[in-house]
């Protein structure tokens, strides 16, 4: 099993990537802004509770996402690798997330962090606001409160795996496939480091 978590600000590009990565590595996608919407559009009682957090552009609270991943990690014992996407995003959630990950003895084997500078940002999400949807893009003001929740809960996350040598910055701007083949090389690179063959099933931890 392989565990990768994809970081980075709100517009990074972190879910245009996870796309690219399952199609290629065929690994699970599990991303905690999707599985929120997804309750939203049910009108479950967490999405209306998640909905009053993410319309104003703050963060839902731990214990509500640190459940909805576990969950899915249950769901799926034979997945053959993780992308988080927008998980964690708090200090208690990367804790949170080890635990869970021993308890199948296994672990975060890989952290890219997507770097794109905040005016590039604003830009991405004000375009896809006009088509998108989404609540948290219709206005540079709740952006702008995401990507404050960001540098102030959740970079701290960064720190986090950086003591336990696993981030690697990786250069997010240019075209998708620039990137792609930037975390591309990364990948490959523990993938081999780890005896996994990229494209094969293996099952070590
Ligand atoms: P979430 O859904 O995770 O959103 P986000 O991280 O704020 O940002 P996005 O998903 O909008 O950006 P992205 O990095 O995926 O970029 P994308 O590929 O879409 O979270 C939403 C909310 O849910 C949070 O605010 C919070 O309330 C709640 N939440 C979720 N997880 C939580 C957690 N763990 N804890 C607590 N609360 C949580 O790209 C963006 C745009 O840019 C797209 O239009 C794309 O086409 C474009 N683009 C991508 N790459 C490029 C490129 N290279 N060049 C030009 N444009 C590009
Ligand atoms: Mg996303």
């Amino acid at each position: 099993m392989f565990n990768l978590i994809l970081f980075g600000p709100p517009g990074s590009g972190k879910g245009t990537q996870s796309q690219l990565i399952i199609d290629h590595y065929q690994f699970t996608h599990l991303s905690t802004g999707d599985m929120l919407r997804n309750e939203i559009e049910r009108q479950t009682p967490l999405g209306l509770e998640a909905k009053k957090f993410m319309d104003r552009g703050a963060l839902v609270p731990d214990e509500v996402v640190i459940a909805m991943i576990s969950n899915r990690l249950d769901a799926q014992p034979d997945a053959k690798g993780f992308i988080f996407d927008g998980f964690p995003r708090t200090t208690a959630q990367a804790q949170a997330l080890d635990k869970l990950l021993a308890l199948k003895s296994t672990a975060i084997h890989l952290v890219l962090s997507l770097q794109v500078p905040e005016e590039e940002l604003i830009k991405r999400l004000l375009l896809r606001g006009q088509t998108s949807g989404r609540s948290d893009d219709a206005s540079e003001t709740v952006i702008r409160v995401r990507i404050a929740e960001y540098y102030n809960k959740t970079s701290p996350v960064a720190d986090y795996y950086a003591r336990q040598h696993k981030l690697h910055q990786i250069q997010a701007v240019g075209t998708i496939e620039e990137v792609f083949s930037r975390l591309k090389e990364k990948i490959d690179k523990r993938l081999s480091e780890l005896s996994l063959h990229p494209l094969s099933s293996g099952s070590r931890s």
